[in-house]
């Protein structure tokens, strides 16, 4: 696995049990493609490689794009070449920041993509690539991922509320919350599977993972304090456009994934995001530092 340190990195790891191995960023930068492909290429007797790792700054990306491509295309499009020189199977962690936000409903896997910044085309130009140089390989896209780990919307809100007894928060941005362990769990349990199936096969291309139901920022936000402190009065929360919060990359203002083909190809419905919000946050409560 490529990632060791993120969120989604992480989870795969914890759920692992010792068969997965991780390359950090000190092991191989994404950005040298040799580097990338000299490490499939020793990377001995293993089932399949999963692309973790990603240049995942959305706002730092419009100033440095060329970072942003060399990590999230060129570095997976070297890994997909070495892979299919290997035959091995390559699963790849995508967005949904690639699509414009400017359709009304949920977005299938084909359709028609248009990134607002910098981060989402050079995922896609990753995807892109991912695809056009490896026949074994599944490209998954998920959404606003949280768990206890890293830099999520859920460790936003839980820290800001410490010190603010009134939060703005965008109302007008709505997709699917998706827990990283979930998504790991999908990945590790059907790896078999990955490994197995040949060229051609349902498994290979785009595909959407992410927990069941669409949302807000500010109904996310208010499911947080509700979880995190049922008996205490929840901070105050401010509905506010996306405008309020200037930034260098637009926002899409509707990503909501589409996970039909999720359910055609594996027949899995992922369960509802407040369930695993629920877990990470008691967790989080569990953990002896705990500030929640
Ligand atoms: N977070 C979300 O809400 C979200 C939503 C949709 C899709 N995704 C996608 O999901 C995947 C996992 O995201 P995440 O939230 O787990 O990301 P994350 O927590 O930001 O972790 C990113 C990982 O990539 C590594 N990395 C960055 N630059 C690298 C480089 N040059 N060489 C090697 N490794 C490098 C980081 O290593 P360091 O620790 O050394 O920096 C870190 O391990 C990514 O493909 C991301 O695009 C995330």
């Amino acid at each position: 696995m490529f990632g060791a340190t993120g969120q989604l990195a992480r989870e795969v790891l914890v759920r692992g049990d010792g068969r997965v191995r991780a390359l950090s960023r000190a092991d191989v930068d994404l950005a040298d493609a040799s580097a990338v492909r000299r490490a499939v290429e020793r990377a001995g007797d293993v089932d399949l490689v999963l692309n973790a790792a990603a240049y995942t700054a959305v706002d730092k990306a419009e100033s440095e794009a060329d970072q942003a491509y060399a990590v999230n295309a060129y570095g997976p499009e070297a890994m997909a070449r070495a892979c299919a020189a290997r035959d091995l199977p390559l699963i790849h962690i995508s967005t949904d920041m690639v699509f414009s936000g400017a359709k009304a409903g949920a977005y299938a896997e084909d359709d028609p993509v248009g990134p607002p910044h910098v981060y989402g085309a050079s995922k896609l130009a990753g995807e892109e690539a991912v695809l056009a140089n490896a026949r074994r390989a599944a490209v998954i896209r998920i959404s606003w991922v949280f768990s206890t780990h890293g830099s999520n919307f859920l460790h936003l809100m839980l820290r800001l509320a410490q010190t603010n007894p009134t939060l703005k928060v965008v109302d007008d941005q709505r997709a699917r919350p998706t827990a990283a362990g979930d998504v790991a769990d999908f990945i590790l349990g059907h790896a078999a599977r990955f490994a197995a199936a040949p060229a051609g096969a349902p498994e290979w291309g785009r595909l959407h993972f992410a927990n069941a139901g669409v949302t807000s920022r500010v109904e996310m936000a208010a499911a947080i304090f509700q979880l995190a402190w049922p008996d205490r009065p929840a901070p105050e929360i401010e509905p506010v456009p996306t405008s309020a919060f200037p930034a260098a990359a637009r926002r899409a203002l509707n990503t909501e994934l589409d996970t039909r083909r999720l359910e055609q190809v594996f027949g899995l419905s992922p369960r509802p995001w407040r369930e695993p919000l629920a877990e990470v946050i008691s967790q989080l409560q569990s953990e002896p530092r705990a500030v929640v």
